[in-house]
């Protein structure tokens, strides 16, 4: 079957597609022939090499979330579970194929009318929103900035704070044109992205999620209002510098919370019934699904082209 792997850390120009063996799904998991592959910031950051230390090597099989129809099931699974159409989280691997295996706890069957370029855009990044809202204790009635709004994170969190109440749902992003597409999805203030921006800010928020962290985290944690909770999801913009928690001591007296959040850390049964609940909401519409270009698998590298440009808006998908 053709797979697509990274040849050589570095550059988008480092994916080759290869031709390996199928796989055989072991006890307990599915074999699913592949419709959709979704294309997630962390996939970059493993191209990269950044992930080196975490045991990544050259000639990695890209991937974690596809959708398509079980053709095989291993031992211990249920049969019934062949023919059906499954969203699967397949780990940090071996997506990036025309099949691939997940674990059966990791499989999710499909409503018949969310496409397979739906399900891979909300299946992994919409339980992320969901639960660092709630770990966040946003309240309806709370302002909320939702930073890095444009990648499947953040707009499905500035939909889900607009739809429980939200005072204010404020986003960064780096140009008017993703603003006004993040407010047909729910912001209500759209900020520049740099730091400088907090300036323009209304005087604070009372729950910031954070998909970027980065050298301008610290100008973002200011703007928290008193009991304000800061909650950060991802580091599209790296690292943030080393003495950022000097910010909240200094800030002492206003009682400040930051946390970071996985969802690898949420119960496995919670994220699956939440993902099936967005499911049946992005079917009928309650909630939008942004995919911003299907490709492709051959194309890979393209979309990483366009991911390290910071071209995309929502998610990218491949097509075996
Ligand atoms: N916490 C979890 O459980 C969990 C699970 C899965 C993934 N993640 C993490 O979440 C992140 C990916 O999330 P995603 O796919 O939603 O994000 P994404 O699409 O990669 O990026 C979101 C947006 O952030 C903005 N951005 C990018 N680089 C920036 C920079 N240097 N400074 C400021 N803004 C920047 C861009 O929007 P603009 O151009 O409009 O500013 C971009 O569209 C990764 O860090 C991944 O590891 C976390």
């Amino acid at each position: 079957m053709k797979a697509v792997v990274i040849r050589t850390f570095g550059d988008p120009e480092g994916l080759e597609v290869v031709e390996v063996p199928v796989p055989v799904p072991a006890p307990g998991q599915v074999r699913i022939a592949t419709e959709a592959v979704g294309v997630g910031g962390v996939d970059a950051v493993i191209r990269r090499g950044t992930l080196a230390a975490y045991g990544f090597r050259e000639g990695h099989l890209l991937g974690s979330e596809v959708a398509g129809r079980v053709d095989a099931v291993g031992e211990g699974v249920d049969a019934s579970w062949i023919g059906r159409r499954v969203w699967a989280f397949t780990g940090l691997s071996g997506g990036y194929a025309e099949r691939a295996v997940a674990a059966v706890e990791d499989v999710l069957a499909l409503p018949d009318s969310l496409t397979g370029a739906d399900a891979v855009t909300l299946g992994g990044s919409g339980v992320v929103a969901h639960f660092a809202l709630e770990r966040a204790r946003f309240t309806r009635g709370e302002s909320v900035l939702v930073r890095g709004a444009a990648g499947s994170i953040g707009i499905t969190a500035v939909q889900l704070a607009a739809r429980d109440g939200a005072s204010e749902v404020a986003v960064t992003a780096s140009s008017v044109g993703r603003g006004s597409r993040l407010r047909d999805l729910g912001a209500t203030r759209v900020l520049d992205r740099s730091g400088a921006a907090a300036r323009e800010a209304p005087p604070g928020f009372d729950v910031v999620i954070d998909v970027v962290g980065g050298p301008g985290l610290p100008h973002f944690l200011d703007r928290l209002n008193p009991n304000g909770r800061y909650l950060a999801v991802g580091v599209v913009g790296g690292q943030p510098p080393a003495d950022f928690g000097m910010r909240l001591m200094d800030a002492f007296r206003r009682s400040l919370s930051f946390a970071t959040f996985s969802s690898d850390t949420v119960p496995g049964p919670d994220r699956q019934a939440v993902r099936s609940a967005q499911f049946a909401d992005a079917a009928h519409g309650a909630l939008r699904t942004v995919v911003h270009e299907v490709l492709p698998l051959e194309q890979a590298a393209l979309a990483h082209r366009e991911m390290d440009a910071g071209k995309v808006f929502g998610r990218i998908v491949l097509t075996p």
